[in-house]
């Protein structure tokens, strides 16, 4: 089934890569002029993501909305309906902060899960004008509402994919524990005011030099995997060179989004020889 549903996904390409990138263009637009708001949105204060901790409040509200329209609670059945409504708003605007930064297949799936999940808005709004306006027709307002519910959990799954399946908004370093061994790079020399690319085993760090202290964080974004020696130092910071996230030289601290992530960083010695180690610094779970 998981195949079929992927060739389905796979196939809304067409229609979804257009749409994705012209909701990018606009949404990036908007987001560059609200950037503090863009951190919250995608959980930089937090450490981790809103948008699935978000969803999960609409997700039940609208469960309970069903089956007490089905037990015939109008008065409950309405309330959670629109509790949950009002929380499908707060999840569209936490995953457009995560989508935006998203490219190729994670995007078109991106993309046809925002088109489910609008679909399902507007069954869900026609259904709370009905229970408003027209008491007397609820049938046609539970129609509505088990329409848009059907939309929701075919809009979760695809959201579930995104993420399980793409990898969308996983930290790159998930797997990677901490390590009390001293590594030997494959550098020597780290010139002042550079980013510099090395290997310590099977690692790939990027290097920087402020005066005599080394910093070194690993390489890989853990936002989306980009080099982070292709970027830039700002305030003692290192810029992604692909969605501008920033990290503290010092400990790898993420300070501006998207990666909601900490990178993981080393500490550096000189060795006899003339030779430089790296060790991996611990971790906040290790
Ligand atoms: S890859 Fe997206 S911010 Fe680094």
């Amino acid at each position: 089934m998981h195949r079929r549903v992927n060739h389905m996904l796979d196939a809304q390409e067409r229609w979804a890569k257009p749409v994705g990138e012209w909701n990018q263009r606009w949404i990036t637009a908007a987001f560059a002029r609200t950037r503090p708001l863009k951190d919250v949105l995608n959980g930089v204060w937090l450490g981790h993501p809103v948008h699935p901790a978000v969803t999960d409040v609409p997700v039940g509200a609208l469960t309970a909305g069903v089956l007490l329209d089905l037990a015939g609670q109008r008065k409950a059945a309405d309330i959670v309906t629109a509790t949950g409504v009002a929380a499908m708003v707060a999840s569209a605007a936490t995953g457009a902060a995560d989508a935006v930064d998203a490219y190729g297949r994670p995007q078109v799936q991106a993309t046809v899960h925002a088109s489910i999940m609008v679909a399902s808005l507007t069954a869900y709004l026609a259904s709370l004008a009905v229970r408003a306006a027209r008491p007397s027709w609820r049938l046609l307002a539970v129609s509505f509402a088990l329409l848009g519910y059907a939309g929701v959990a075919a809009g979760a799954y695809v959201g579930g994919e995104l993420v399980y399946g793409s990898g969308n908004m996983v930290d790159r370093h998930a797997w990677r524990t901490g390590g009390a061994r001293w590594r030997r790079l494959d550098v020597t020399e780290v010139p002042e005011g550079a980013l510099i690319r090395a290997n310590a085993g099977q690692d790939t760090l990027v290097l920087y030099r402020a005066g005599d202290a080394i910093h070194a964080l690993d390489d890989t974004c853990a936002h989306a995997g980009a080099p982070l020696s292709g970027g830039a130092v700002i305030d003692g910071c290192v810029r992604c060179p692909w969605h501008g996230s920033r990290f503290r030289l010092s400990d790898g601290r993420v300070v501006r989004g998207p990666a909601v992530y900490d990178q993981p960083a080393y500490e550096v010695r000189a060795v006899d020889g003339g030779a430089l180690e790296a060790r991996r610094l611990p971790g906040p779970l290790d």
